[in-house]
């Protein structure tokens, strides 16, 4: 039997929220896959559904939410519809994740090496004495000194950077074949970002396991990404290997984002925005969801939503680069904004 080599294979994920006045739809067809030993990045404004991308995966939802259609494959079985007790064993042998905030994840009145053990006990069924010992080689294995000494500290008494450490050795302490990092390092300062990023991807090639990082930053992006995913108002715009989303961005919005990145020898005030909003969940264009900011917008882009298309290593959902635009422009029917480049301007 041919063995996939991918780890989660994520298909069509549609997931809505109920409430008073219905159901509101947030993410639309979410589709992408992760390789074993791959990581891939999701990148996207707030409130795009990168967080409930992740919770969907993990079967974490809020009440109110739920997966209405599509599949997540973990080595090929879907996860969704399982059992509430499944789910909570596949979470504690084969995925982890890291919250974006270790102070509201992490138990304030336990000792962190109890914190860790506690994990490592219920994981793997070790006796006590077993976890305290496995907790210490997670603990130096994630980086934090003297961990012998450092399991009696509380999560008070750590700094930032060294809770965050503790975090990935919980998330680690069951070796998940994924991790999923929901903006592991935004809270933290540029240095101790570098050390954990640094820290993560050693332990990738160490543990071979697959990650799945949010971040807003393009910069993480940069150093840890094999393949990215930019989102925009629960929708996949452009889906690609890492070096072709920088040296060939597609879609307006990864354009905007890219552009948006401050150069050494840039003023400030001189930074590229995209200017606008995302437009609401109950008010979402029948379209192209980010046709009021896009400066190419035309006709078809209001009226009908762009599907992915492209190769298998750099796909994009925009009308710009498919023949329909061509015909359209052709016909002489494409009326983009005033000052917008033509469609070929924008593919080059
Ligand atoms: N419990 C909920 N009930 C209703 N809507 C929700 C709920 N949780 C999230 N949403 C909506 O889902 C959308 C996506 O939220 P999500 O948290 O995934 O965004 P995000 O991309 O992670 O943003 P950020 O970068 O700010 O973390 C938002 O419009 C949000 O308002
Ligand atoms: S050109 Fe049209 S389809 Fe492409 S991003 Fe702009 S509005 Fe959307
Ligand atoms: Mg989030």
């Amino acid at each position: 039997m041919k063995v996939s080599k991918n780890q989660l294979e994520v298909k069509e994920l549609c997931v809505s929220f109920r409430n008073r006045k219905g159901t509101v739809s947030i993410l639309d067809k979410v589709d992408f896959s992760i390789e074993k030993g791959e990581t891939l990045c999701i990148v996207g404004e707030s409130g795009c559904g990168k967080s409930l991308t992740s919770l969907a995966i993990m079967g974490l939802l809020p009440k109110n939410g739920e997966v209405s259609t599509g599949e997540v494959l973990f080595e090929e079985e879907n996860l969704v519809n399982k059992s509430m007790k499944e789910m909570s064993r596949i979470r504690g042998n084969d995925m982890s994740m890291i919250f974006q905030e270790p102070m509201t994840s992490l138990n304030p009145v336990h000792t962190i090496g109890k914190q860790v053990a506690e994990t490592v006990r219920i994981h793997e069924k070790a006796g006590k004495k077993q976890s305290v010992d496995r907790a210490i080689e997670m603990l130096k294995l994630v980086g934090i000194p003297s961990p012998e000494t450092r399991i009696h500290d509380y999560p008070h008494q750590l700094s930032g950077g060294m809770r965050q450490r503790v975090m990935i050795a919980m998330a680690l302490a069951c070796n998940p074949k994924l991790l999923i990092a929901d903006e592991p390092t935004t809270a933290l300062d540029v240095t101790i970002q570098a050390q954990i990023l640094e820290l993560m991807n050693d332990l990738k090639s160490k543990l071979n396991m697959s990650i799945m990082m949010i971040t807003h930053d393009l910069g993480v992006v940069s150093e840890m990404a094999d393949k990215v995913l930019v989102m925009y108002a629960g929708k996949v715009v452009e889906y690609s290997n890492v070096k072709d989303l920088f040296e060939n961005p597609k879609h307006p919005y990864t354009r905007g984002l890219i552009e948006a990145i401050p150069k050494l020898d840039e003023e400030k005030e001189n930074l590229s925005i995209i200017k606008g909003t995302v437009p609401s969940p109950e008010n979402m264009p029948v379209g192209c969801r980010f046709a009021d900011r896009c400066p190419f917008a035309s006709e078809i882009c209001r009226e009908e939503s762009p599907e992915l298309s492209g190769e298998s290593n750099h796909q994009v959902g925009c009308w710009m680069y498919t023949d329909r635009w061509s015909e359209k422009e052709e016909n002489g029917n494409v009326s983009r904004k005033e000052g917008a480049a033509t469609g070929e301007a924008a593919r080059s």
